[in-house]
């Protein structure tokens, strides 16, 4: 059977599926398709979901700011709920001081490229005019955004395209290279990093994710490694961009994660979990110092040439505001300090498992690496997509997964209760044996 929608899905090979679920309810942490069943969301609707999908306070606060203004431009005008939710993302983000409003996470590392290329311009510096950035870090699917965070196997078609960018070594303790210990190795790519720093003047600014690397593999950073990156910066007289895009908003267990790494960057984005998940919001924020170097005359032409249709969007900056009052009045971080303790008890359960390689978390993110061979560490691989056999696995056993390569993906939504992640990590365990079985990805 085809699949008859003209509906084109992302990153899907569209003549593998014949036909996709139709979602049509949220109840809390479950989603219920058409045909009544329930499923775990067990990656937060592509890890945004805060509150599950069925929270009173945020859905009224959508039907009151509809009522009143659904959306009139941010273009010579502002509204109420943008200029609320500015002071409040000024308030808990240490040093920043200005916010920049856009749609979506994407756009708002590539308002953060443009702000920190344009930045030395108008000091009248000419020749800082690259970016730096980790191996596996990743900050979204525009052009910008692929070429700081190229990664072969997802880009490569583009390649031609992008521009060019450094890209340096990442501390991942399980893929430590041979002849190091990890500490000697962390060491090595802070070296390399000082190194091109410090030799290549060219540097504008430094691009990483805060805590803890999504995409790339459920890399978490040891501790110390993002402090130390963030002083080479001011050092060296590079600015600093950390995309809290995934990270930020408590999914490491911080409000703000580059306060919990002592870190201090130039500019920062947030997206994601900002409205809970309910609707699209990106903001870029910036120091003072940033936002100063864009003041001048108009003639100057010193200002920043960007902006969307939705930049500062009253619903979805009202429904942010509505996010941030729950954060408090719930105590949230606390309770996912509390709920987390769950992945940590459960994560040794998981080396039971034939393919399973190595297990890291931290707050509300675990990742599972599977490998045909735990000495030699090898990625499962198949000629058929991992994400679909694990989807469909997942799915017989009541949890929505959508995973990345040979990482099972664990990104509920944060207010998760201890029972229901038990829940999503028991049937986790047995969607990655029911694979094991039917699939011989030792010999494929
Ligand atoms: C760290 C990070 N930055 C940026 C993005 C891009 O966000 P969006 O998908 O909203 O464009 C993502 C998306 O997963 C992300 O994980």
């Amino acid at each position: 059977m085809n699949n008859s929608s003209p509906v084109w899905h992302p990153n899907t090979q569209m003549q593998e599926w014949t036909q996709f679920d139709k979602i049509v309810k949220g109840h809390g942490m479950w989603l219920i398709d058409s045909r009544g069943n329930k499923l775990l969301d067990g990656v937060a609707s592509m890890w945004c979901n805060v509150w599950g999908h069925s929270k009173k306070e945020l859905i009224n606060e959508i039907i009151l700011q509809t009522k009143k203004i659904p959306h009139s431009s941010f273009f010579n005008l502002t509204n109420e709920p943008a200029e609320h939710l500015a002071k409040k993302l000024v308030k808990m983000s240490p040093n920043m001081k200005h916010v920049f409003y856009s749609d979506n996470g994407s756009t708002a590392m590539e308002i953060a490229f443009k702000i920190a290329l344009q930045y030395w311009k108008n000091l009248g510096i000419k020749n800082k005019t690259k970016l730096a950035s980790l191996e596996n870090g990743y900050h979204g699917d525009t052009f910008g955004a692929m070429s700081v965070g190229y990664a072969q196997q997802f880009f490569s078609k583009f390649k031609d395209q992008l521009f060019s960018t450094n890209q340096m070594p990442v501390p991942n303790k399980y893929r430590t290279p041979e002849g190091y210990s990890f500490s000697e190795y962390q060491k090595h790519c802070l070296e390399k990093i000082e190194m091109l720093l410090s030799k290549n003047k060219k540097i504008a600014a430094f691009v990483m994710e805060s805590g803890a690397q999504l995409a790339g593999g459920v890399v978490i950073y040891p501790p110390g490694f993002q402090k130390k990156v963030s002083q080479l910066c001011k050092k060296h007289d590079v600015l600093l961009i950390l995309d809290e895009v995934a990270t930020g908003f408590g999914r490491l267990g911080s409000l703000v994660e580059y306060q919990s790494q002592n870190s201090i960057p130039d500019i920062v984005a947030y997206g994601k979990m900002l409205t809970g998940g309910y609707i699209t919001l990106g903001v870029t924020l910036t120091t003072k110092k940033i936002y100063d170097a864009f003041l001048g005359k108009f003639e100057d032409k010193k200002h920043l040439f960007h902006g969307h249709t939705f930049t500062g969007n009253p619903i979805a900056t009202a429904v942010a505001n509505e996010n941030l009052k729950l954060y408090e009045k719930y105590n949230l971080i606390k309770k996912i300090n509390s709920t987390s303790k769950v992945f940590e008890k459960r994560k040794d359960d998981f080396y039971q498992l034939d393919l399973v390689g190595d297990v890291r978390t931290k707050g509300m993110l675990m990742g599972i690496e599977l490998v045909k061979n735990k000495n030699q560490k090898t990625p499962i691989t198949s000629k058929k997509s991992i994400n679909k056999i694990i989807f469909e696995a997942g799915k017989l056993n009541g949890i929505y997964l959508r995973t990345l390569g040979n990482i099972v993906m664990l990104v509920p939504p944060l207010a998760i209760s201890s029972k229901e992640l038990e829940f999503l990590l028991e049937r986790t365990f047995l969607t990655i044996k029911t694979i094991s079985k039917k699939y011989d990805f030792r010999h494929e």
